[in-house]
């Protein structure tokens, strides 16, 4: 834990805005390396609890931020900025930033950042974990020990699926997803993948990945692995018709976000065996998931794990934190997402 253990202003309570000092608000729990950062650049409010921070509290304290470091449970909407007129930097700690009106910000002059690049491994590993887990049917197989079912080895016990050879598409090729395809590689998979434009040939050829249309992908891969953002193009990419056209061998891995998959078509997808099985990392309506996925044994499920290392968890902390420091020092973010 840091060092503030109930909420406030780290190392100085109650909260009154120092003259002069850039008033940095943290919406919920990050490594303490993070909050170091911060302090170099001004006050910081922190909320620490479990909890989501509730709204009155939240916005009584961005009423005076400079800067606001925000997680993905946050809705950086209207009402947040309405609540923070002296706002000049909004720093998600994730990759993903659709919990954030960036339309919104840059309206108000506020800059946006996220977190690329420090979690490409951590959610690639995960991605490959999965992978592993649906194919050789792992989560049934401890499911079984530990129901505590007397079992025996045997020739024809829980056969699953080897990946030697078998085709991963990969929709998305960004830096997750070719971290995805590399690993994959070692496997033995062969990769095709769906972009909105092909990535450089050196990329290609180092994957030996070739540039598909959705429609070939979904209809051609053993494991289809989803890398691409939720954005109103992406709301539903995966929606009955396209699960429909997977092979009924095939497998579904999302580690990207929920809404890009209809989850209560994938239900339907997976009872009805359309196709073979399916491992999530996000949900559409997270935290809650789909009661009809809870009973299937064909699914694996994991909740939002993606980049849930200390050592990730901390460098998406630092990246937040010195985007902060540059935006509050003049200087420009150091990763930031869309325009100003
Ligand atoms: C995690 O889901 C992230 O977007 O960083």
């Amino acid at each position: 834990m840091n060092d503030a253990t109930t909420n406030g202003r780290i190392g100085s309570d109650p909260f009154r805005p120092i003259a002069g000092r850039a008033q940095i608000v943290v919406t919920g729990r990050i490594p303490d390396s993070g909050l170091e950062i911060l302090r170099a650049s001004g006050e910081v409010w922190a909320w620490t609890e479990d909890e989501p921070i509730p709204t009155d509290v939240r916005d009584a304290r961005l009423a005076d931020a400079d800067a606001a470091v925000t997680l993905l449970t946050d809705r950086v909407d209207h009402a947040f900025l309405a609540a923070a007129p002296k706002l000049r930097v909004v720093a998600n700690v994730a990759v993903g930033y659709d919990n954030v009106d960036v339309a919104a910000c840059n309206a108000r002059g506020v800059a946006v950042t996220n977190t690329p690049g420090v979690l490409t491994d951590a959610t690639a590993d995960l991605t490959l974990a999965l992978l592993l887990m649906v194919t050789r049917r792992l989560g049934e197989g401890e499911r079984l020990i530990r129901s505590g079912t007397h079992w025996k080895w045997g020739m024809a016990m829980m056969l699953g699926t080897g990946v030697q050879g078998r085709r991963l598409g990969v929709v998305g090729l960004g830096a997750i997803g070719e971290a995805v395809a590399t690993r994959a590689r070692a496997f033995g998979m062969d990769i095709v993948y769906h972009n909105r434009s092909a990535v450089d040939r050196e990329t290609e050829r180092r994957l030996g990945a070739t540039l598909v249309t959705l429609d070939e992908l979904l209809a051609t891969s053993d494991v289809v692995s989803l890398h691409c953002p939720s954005s109103e193009a992406t709301h539903h990419l995966i929606d009955d018709a396209a699960l429909a056209s997977m092979r009924s061998d095939s497998f579904l891995i999302n580690t990207a976000r929920g809404p890009i998959v209809d989850e209560a078509a994938l239900v339907e997808a997976l009872t009805s065996g359309t196709i073979a099985g399916a491992a999530l990392d996000v949900y559409e309506n997270e935290p809650d998931v789909h009661p009809g996925l809870l009973g299937l044994d064909n699914v694996v499920m994991v909740p939002h794990l993606g980049s849930a290392t200390v050592e990730t968890r901390s460098a998406m902390a630092d990246l937040a934190a010195r985007n902060v420091v540059a935006i509050l020092a003049g200087d420009e973010p150091l990763t930031p997402v869309g325009g100003r």
